[in-house]
């Protein structure tokens, strides 16, 4: 085995460049300040969907800004149409700041676009940020991780997940907790195929809606309950499904036990 460090620097030297930018879940105050200098400097931003009305003010006002986003499978530009405008942008010598909900590196389709930026010999750089998936434990005041009860946290993409039987492979004996995004659709049917694996009916499960946003919202249960009733969702904004006993304390939890909340 060989160790190894990055030798390439990302360097903005007349040509054309991107960064990729994790926006975070969606409020524009959880940016990263990195991220934040990036956008501030670019001529062109290609931006998704899930980041909130906000960022359009943060965008300078000469950059040409492109909504580019998918949502449930209503997609203003194919993948293949993403990529095909970095490089063109790219080609054109232009700064190009590429922005991503949450983190890029999960489920944001960076390997596609990275690959064509590659292939071009187009300079990139990868800001992370902060995922949706971490936002919603902090915005349910809770722990994804707990000692002796939740070692391991797995994500899984809830729109495909159910037809693919390997993803569910040693789930009997998973002690952690999962979390679910692009699920919200099929709460029951991935509440039964949980339980067929061998997780327990009475495990905790809870709906984190617009996590950050002005509308976030959390409902939750357990499993054979969901089997039966879903989760009903609030509103139409995004949401994740996590499931574990970390999330235990969350069960009963109302409105008024929500004293500590400082809301911007
Ligand atoms: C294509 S994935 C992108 C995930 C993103 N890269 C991240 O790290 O958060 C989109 C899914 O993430 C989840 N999601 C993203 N932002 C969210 C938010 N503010 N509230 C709830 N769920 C969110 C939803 O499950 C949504 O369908």
């Amino acid at each position: 085995m060989k160790p190894w460090v990055k030798t390439e620097t990302f360097t903005k030297s007349g040509r054309g460049s991107v960064s990729f930018v994790g926006g975070g879940p969606g409020s524009v105050d959880l940016l990263t300040i990195r991220g934040l200098d990036r956008i501030q400097k670019a001529e062109v931003i290609l931006y998704d969907a899930l980041l909130d009305s906000s960022f359009l003010e943060i965008f300078p006002h000469d950059a040409i800004c492109l909504y580019v986003g998918k949502r449930s499978g209503q997609h203003s530009r194919t993948q293949e149409e993403i990529s095909a405008l970095l490089v063109e942008y790219a080609s054109e010598n232009k700064t190009i700041v590429r922005l991503k909900g949450g983190d890029p590196s999960i489920f944001g389709r960076l390997a596609e676009e990275l690959e064509a930026l590659k292939k071009n010999e187009i300079p990139f750089e990868i800001i992370p940020g902060v995922s949706s998936v971490t936002a919603g434990a902090a915005s349910m005041e809770t722990s994804l991780t707990l000692r002796g009860v939740s070692r391991q946290v797995i994500i899984l993409d809830g729109h495909t997940v159910l037809e693919d039987d390997k993803s569910w492979a040693g789930m009997e004996n998973f002690q952690g907790t999962i979390a679910i995004l692009m699920g919200t659709g099929k709460i029951r049917e991935l509440a039964e195929k949980l339980m067929d694996k061998g997780v327990s009916p009475n495990t905790p499960m809870a709906l984190a809606e617009n996590i950050s946003g002005k509308n976030e919202i959390f409902s939750t249960t357990i499993l054979s309950d969901a089997k039966i009733n879903g989760i009903p969702k609030t509103t139409t904004g995004p949401g994740i499904l996590y499931v574990g006993e970390a999330i235990r304390n969350l069960l009963n939890r109302t409105n008024s036990d929500h004293i500590t909340a400082v809301k911007p």
